[in-house]
């Protein structure tokens, strides 16, 4: 990947965000009732109708005479939704009453999420959240989402430049261990042979309590999403987003059909697994999630699996998590289910390319059918053997305990100054926004700090960053540069400078 100049500011997404208002509204609603409800809705974030590019309610609600009258009069698209893809919609604000009355748990939340499958030709891009929750009047409720182009090949390591302080690549930047590097070196001394992944299996299969036929080496988890996407039966894939972009476009480009569940920052994005259609044949969700945090429980996970579906659970970071209580990889039971892991982040060997799949071996055989052979170097499949033994272990498990103190007392130090964090966040990174500093991007490139732009993360909008964990020294760099942009005033850009979010 290449590495980008570094931009003063978020380039501007393609024709900016788009608006959608969501419109709940039962049989007979007058005209008047509903255009001031929605008067009233956007005047709360800034906004007068002319910003609306469309209106989205269910298909029952088809020739409802108010809707029709009102998307003429203001000249957008109606979008109508079938009531049981609505119902899979993830909304803040579920009603058990609507729900048992429509099927949806807010139509108005929902359908305004949802955007169009053929809206101008965008779907696989788009990403949504909301900018005005549920209102309602008497007879309809209104809900406002903004949706907006997500660049799903975007990662940290774009945001990098010379002269800039790394806090947008979630890889571990301490020197490698003498006994890590000593294994490097001795397996450079034998390029002569092709790989042979045998003695790396066995080390992972040992590490995991698992059998040989369950693991597979690859080429960093990032080949492991492209050898599931084309080694399983093509079918429809569900992807719980805000996560890692990588698996959907592996997925998109073998040709499946994707669809997103997209998790709510109400609440910080935790997982209903009733909102994941049934008919998936196969579902990816990260855990710990980038750039979320959030450390599904594995309870939750398993509730996931159905007879036929592959569930795939991306463990890239899981070596951070100490004791990595949540994880599957141990699992006696992975019928259905395979995990992905890698060895870049906790030791710092991204340019190495080295992870593994561990699961369901009849999984584990598609995707080895349609792995180049050799794919893995012979110093990546003695990394992964190094890291896997005793002395690999205690290391890493010293590294995550150190990263979680570290992060901690980042994500306190943060919140003291207004910023949003997880309330019980894993993994070596921070999600996080200010409620009045939706430039917070920009403002911290200026003052010399890159920091992972998140609004490419389907459902994060602008305002959002990812901050990568690092040593004391960095840690206060990045809040003295937070202070100082918040002293001098350049930084309170209110929540309407770009359509902002009033939450
Ligand atoms: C959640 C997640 N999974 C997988 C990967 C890819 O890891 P690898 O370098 O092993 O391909 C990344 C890289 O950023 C990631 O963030």
């Amino acid at each position: 990947m290449t590495t980008r100049t570094p931009a003063a500011a978020l380039p501007a997404i393609a024709d900016g965000p788009l608006l959608v208002a969501g419109i709940g509204a039962s049989f007979g609603v007058s005209v008047d009732e509903l255009r001031s409800l929605l008067e009233v809705a956007l005047a709360g974030v800034g906004l007068t109708p002319a910003a609306i590019d469309a209106f989205a309610t269910v298909e029952a609600k088809a020739n409802e005479e108010a809707l029709l009258v009102l998307a003429r009069e203001y000249d957008v698209p109606l979008l109508l939704h079938p009531a049981a893809k609505l119902s899979r919609v993830a909304v803040p604000h579920p009603s058990d009453r609507v729900a048992e009355a429509v099927g949806t748990a807010s139509v108005a939340e929902a359908a305004a999420l949802l955007g169009s499958p053929d809206w101008k030709g965008r779907l696989a891009e788009q990403s949504a959240e909301l900018l005005v929750d549920k209102t309602a009047s008497p007879r309809a409720t209104v809900a406002i989402a903004r949706h907006w182009l997500a660049d799903l090949r975007h990662h940290g390591d774009a945001e990098l430049g010379p002269d800039l302080l790394d806090l947008a690549v979630n890889v571990a930047p301490d020197p490698l261990p003498d006994w890590l590097a000593g294994v490097l070196r001795d397996a450079c001394a034998n390029m002569r042979n092709y790989p042979d992944a045998r003695s790396a299996t066995a080390a992972v299969a040992r590490r995991h309590g698992r059998t040989e036929d369950e693991v597979l080496l690859t080429a960093g988890a990032a080949e492991a999403f492209t050898l599931i996407a084309q080694g399983v039966s093509r079918g429809k894939a569900v992807i719980v987003h805000p996560q890692f972009t990588e698996p959907e476009v592996a997925l998109r480009a073998a040709g499946w059909q994707v669809e997103r569940v997209v998790l709510q920052a109400k609440g910080w994005f935790q997982l209903d697994p009733a909102t994941v259609a049934d008919d998936a044949t196969l579902v990816v969700i990260g855990n710990p999630t980038n750039p979320t945090g959030v450390l599904h429980p594995r309870e939750t996970l398993r509730q996931l699996r159905r007879p036929g579906r592959v569930l795939l659970v991306d463990e890239a970071f899981m070596d951070l998590v100490p004791d990595e209580p949540q994880s599957l990889a141990d699992d006696p039971d992975l019928d259905g289910i395979v995990v992905v892991r890698s060895l870049t982040k906790t030791w710092g060997l991204a340019g190495l390319r080295i992870g593994y799949l561990l699961g369901d071996p009849s999984v584990i055989t598609a995707a080895a059918a349609v792995q180049p052979h050799w794919s893995v170097s012979t110093p990546a499949l003695a990394a992964a053997a190094g890291c896997m033994s005793v002395e690999g272990v205690r290391e890493g498990h010293r590294r995550a305990v150190a990263l979680t103190e570290q992060r901690g007392w980042l994500s306190i130090a943060l919140a003291e100054r207004g910023f949003e964090v997880a309330p019980d966040p894993a993994g070596p990174f921070v999600l996080t926004r200010h409620p009045k500093r939706q430039r917070l991007h920009a403002e911290l490139r200026s003052a010399g700090i890159a920091v992972r732009r998140a609004d490419t993360f389907p459902g994060l909008g602008p305002g959002w960053v990812r901050i990568s964990v690092r040593d004391d020294a960095a840690m206060r760099q990045l809040l003295t540069a937070l202070d100082a942009a918040s002293s001098d005033g350049a930084s309170s850009d209110g929540a309407s400078s770009d359509g902002g979010d009033p939450e």
